[in-house]
């Protein structure tokens, strides 16, 4: 019904009942239709997107001779006018003219006159709404990637503040071998390097302009579409029609590294409700980013790192909606595909808040030290080092040594001891050629120490992460 299938210039005459593409009918559309059809209330988000692709149009148009200086002049002019009236609020959105396009259109011809309708030669609200809404996605995914470096470089400076201060590392939520807080922290950082990497990435591969692909087939005007590519800050012009007004994939993509990440700030999340919790009393949030109960005074409530926990499932509501939209559409352009922006939008509004939310919790929290090392030196987590001294010094085979330090926690917890207290003669009566020595490598401090390898956990590995990524970001 809608169908822009023509590469002719469209009047702008809507109002009494006409509408831009009214030309073969003869009644107007009804009511639930117009319902039904309006995108206005959420792609007036494209505005200045659209702007910009209308100004490099007819640029283009103008050098390759299609339409005249004077129009092209007329043109800019009032495209400029009606930027003006974005930015003060002043612009007009109207349900009558349906869409960011034709809104922009019918201002145009309200401002310039006859003029505004040569704007749309050589092109297709197809490929208009595919150039829009990749430019928005391609600027989505560079403040992202900001946002995510913000975000890297407040957990960078908590690491750097605590490399070397003690807390379990945890597997199945069980202790299991002491690490350090600045490790835990970094091990996000390099999550959110992989987010970020994954967003440069997808930025690169959707950089191509589609404009110019008109309705679906190109366009029989002598059009310049590497004039248009450039213009916009495209890599290059895409090279077939019928994909450049079918592909969604760019927003798929970006979807897909949003959704990823906010798995990512839901763990995170995650881990800071459960260390804000008085049983674990790792860390402490001020009061900038928790909440009261409005019935029990005593309460502090992580709110902030429970919304983006929850937030996640905006990101995977998201990319699922428009997966589900694409999947099965014959080529090429549909109505369906604009249901593609809505969900995108709402999706990455709800990424930049999160990582905010998250950056600013980071920033902010404090652990406890002390408690943390209590709590790292707890629950026989220096098993693994007493198993590695007895392959080291005495050289037994692992899977033995494994099997008497399994024995020696059993022991040391039926006499209610750690590791670290239970008595020379009991570990001998295990293995006569335990010495005292052995007690070195069963403090938290020696274990994490220890951990010297490439990536682990001791305090000068962790400096030299700290200290790569600090280039890096720098
Ligand atoms: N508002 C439409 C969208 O978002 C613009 C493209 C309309 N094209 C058409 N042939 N009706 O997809």
């Amino acid at each position: 019904m809608t169908d822009d299938s023509s590469d002719a210039p469209r009047t702008a005459k809507a109002g009494k009942g006409q509408t831009m593409w009214g030309g073969r009918f003869s009644e107007k559309p009804a009511e639930l239709m117009q319902a039904i059809n309006v995108s206005i209330g959420f792609d007036r988000r494209l505005a200045v997107q659209d702007l910009a692709g209308s100004r490099a149009h007819a640029a283009m148009l103008r050098k390759a001779g299609v339409i005249s200086s004077d129009d092209e002049a007329a043109i800019q002019d009032g495209l400029s006018r009606i930027e003006a009236e974005i930015a003060d609020g002043s612009f007009p959105y109207r349900e009558e003219f349906e869409d960011i396009h034709m809104n922009v259109e019918a201002r145009l011809s309200e401002l310039i006159g006859p003029a505004a309708g040569r704007l749309h030669t050589a092109r297709s609200r197809n490929d208009q709404v595919a150039l829009d809404f990749r430019m928005w996605v391609r600027e989505a995914c560079g403040r992202t990637i900001d946002q995510l470096r913000a975000l890297q470089r407040a957990l960078l400076a908590k690491a750097e503040a605590h490399a070397a201060t003690l807390m379990p590392g945890f597997t199945h939520l069980q202790p299991a071998q002491p690490v350090t807080f600045g490790h835990h922290l970094m091990a996000y950082l390099e999550m959110f390097g992989r987010d970020a990497a994954r967003f440069a990435d997808a930025r690169v591969r959707m950089n191509e302009s589609p404009l110019g692909a008109a309705a679906l087939a190109g366009s029989s005007f002598p059009i310049d579409r590497d004039d248009t590519a450039r213009a916009l800050g495209f890599e290059r012009p895409t090279a077939n029609s019928l994909d450049s007004v079918a592909d969604r994939d760019f927003a798929l993509e970006a979807l897909a590294a949003g959704t990823i990440s906010a798995i990512h700030l839901s763990r995170l999340a995650e881990e800071l409700v459960i260390w804000m919790t008085p049983q674990f009393g790792f860390v402490r949030l001020s009061d900038a980013f928790t909440t009261g109960s409005s019935i029990m005074p005593q309460k502090k409530n992580p709110d902030a790192a429970e919304l983006v926990r929850a937030k996640a499932g905006r990101l995977l509501a998201a990319f699922t909606q428009l997966a589900v939209v694409m999947k099965g559409l014959p080529l090429t352009y549909s109505k369906d595909m604009q249901e593609d922006k809505a969900a995108t939008f709402e999706a990455f509004d709800a990424l930049e808040l999160s990582l905010k939310a998250m950056a600013g919790m980071v920033a902010d929290m404090e652990p406890n030290a002390e408690r943390m090392a209590a709590a790292a030196g707890a629950g026989f987590s220096t098993a693994t080092d007493l198993a590695d001294w007895l392959v080291r010094e005495l050289g037994l085979p692992f899977r033995e040594a494994h099997h008497l330090t399994g024995a020696a926690v059993k022991r040391a917890e039926l006499l209610g001891f750690d590791l670290a207290t239970l008595p020379l003669s009991e570990l001998q009566a295990l293995h006569p050629g335990l010495t005292e020595a052995v007690y070195g490598v069963l403090t938290p401090e020696a274990s994490v120490a220890s951990r010297r390898s490439y990536g682990g956990t001791a305090p000068d590995q962790v400096r030299a992460q700290i200290k790569r990524w600090k280039e890096i970001l720098r």
